[in-house]
This record gives C-alpha cells, structure tokens and sequence, in this order.
C-alpha cells in the first residue's frame, strides 16, 4: 500500500523524502541557533494553507502573535493574512511555566480538537526540559502518542547545543528527523540539512547544502555539500 505524503512545503526536500512527509506522522526539525527552524516551520504551515489545509502553531517561548507577525514580515514567502485563520496561533509558553506536564498535554490535545489542524507545529519543543526536568520523558511519550492518534502531520523543532549532533530523548520517539546545521570553514559558515531518518522512506541520505531567502526561506539547493 502507497503512503500517503504531504508536501514538506520546503523548495528542493520533497525529491529527498520521496514526495513529502507521511500522512499522518510526527517529525523534528533539530538544530542549532539561527539554523531556520522556525523559517523551516513557517514553509510547512504556509504550504498547507495554500492547499486548503488547517495550520496550528504551538509557540513554547511566550512570545505574543505581535512578535510572529513581524518576523513573517521579513519574508516573502508567508501570507500575513493566514495569522488567525488558516494559521492558528497559540502560545503556551505561560501554561508551561506554571502547569503540570498533563495539564500541558490536556491543553494542546484541547486545542486540536478544537481547530482540527492538517498541520501542527509546536516550536522548540526542546525548551519543556527546562521545566519538567524529571518529567521530560514521559511527557514526550506521551505527547507524541498523542499526536499519532490525530489525522495531521506535526512538526516538533528541538534545539541543540553546539556539541550536541541531535535531541536524542525526542528523536527515538518520532518519524522523521531533520537536521539542520551549520559548518564553520574558513571563517565563513556554510548551512546544510541532513535527513537523519523518515520511516517508510527510502530518503537521501548525507548533508545537503542550504540557503535561507527573503523569498523562499529555507531553500535545499542541488549542489553537493
Ligand atoms: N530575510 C532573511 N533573508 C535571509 N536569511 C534570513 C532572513 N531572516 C533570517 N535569516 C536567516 O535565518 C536565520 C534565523 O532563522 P530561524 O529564526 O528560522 O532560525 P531558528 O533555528 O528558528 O533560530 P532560533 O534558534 O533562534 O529559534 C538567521 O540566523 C539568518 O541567518
Ligand atoms: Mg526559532
């Protein structure tokens, strides 16, 4: 039987991942700072609700649709006219800080029943560590056994530190797992992406160089790395 893929929404990965990610499935997006993860995201949810697809963005940093609205701004790619529509955009940041891990996980399985999205983001997943320390795991368990249950394609981005390859607690547990990253090279610093696993998929492998853009945001170029 033929997996049904949606199209990753980013120029030049789709041909990777032979044709986009599994519907439905879970992925992380990990890399370092400034790697494009939230621009990578922002390719994902604005691809969708060019087709027609609900989008649900999941901000863990508290930072309000105001802050969102001008960092689209930036590039062409993204519709200002999704934010609030097409594109929900829901901040739980403040629950995180002073909630329980279940209450956590009650609130975001609320919010997709509620929105009922194609597409989910929930960006960085990777900062939860710092409040549920002991609880980390099982939260992330039980959170991305969730998700599998929703007809939808989420898309976690983790945070790594500099002598970190990926997240490992968060990259056993889910489908797909791209990194993005960085190179340091005669002073100058050159991006790639890496498709490190995507179940069902006979994907590239190796690191791909990349470029971000105003217009398309991330963009995986053809050339060798
Ligand atoms: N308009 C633009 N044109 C080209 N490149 C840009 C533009 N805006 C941002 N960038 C590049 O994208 C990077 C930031 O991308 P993004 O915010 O998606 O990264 P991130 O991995 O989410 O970062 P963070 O770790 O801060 O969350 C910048 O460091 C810069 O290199
Ligand atoms: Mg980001």
């Amino acid at each position: 039987m033929k997996i049904k893929r949606i199209s990753t929404g980013v120029k030049g990965l789709d041909e990777m991942v032979g044709g986009g990610f599994p519907y439905p499935s879970v992925a992380l997006v990990a890399g370092g700072a400034g790697t494009g993860k939230t621009t990578f995201a922002m390719s994902f949810l604005t691809e969708g609700a060019e087709n027609g697809e609900q989008g649900l963005f999941f901000t863990t940093l508290s930072e309000p649709t105001q802050w969102m609205l001008r960092y689209a701004s930036q590039f062409d790619f993204i519709n200002k006219d999704f934010f609030g529509d097409e594109i929900r955009y829901e901040d739980i940041g403040l629950l995180l800080q002073q909630e329980g891990y279940e209450e956590l996980i009650n609130h975001i399985d609320d919010k997709i029943a509620e929105i009922m999205p194609q597409r989910i983001v929930i960006d960085p997943i990777t900062v939860v560590k710092d409040f549920y320390s002991e609880e980390y795991r099982t939260f992330l368990f039980e959170l991305i056994n969730l998700l599998k249950n929703w007809k939808a394609v989420t898309l976690l981005t983790g945070e790594v530190a500099p002598d970190e390859p990926y997240p490992s607690q968060v990259t056993y547990a889910v489908d797909t797992v791209i990194l993005l990253n960085m190179i340091e090279e005669e002073g100058s610093r050159r991006k790639y992406l890496e498709v490190l696993k995507m179940r069902g998929t006979d994907h590239t492998t190796g690191k791909q160089p990349v470029s971000i853009t105003t217009s398309d945001g991330v963009v995986v170029l053809k050339s060798r790395f």
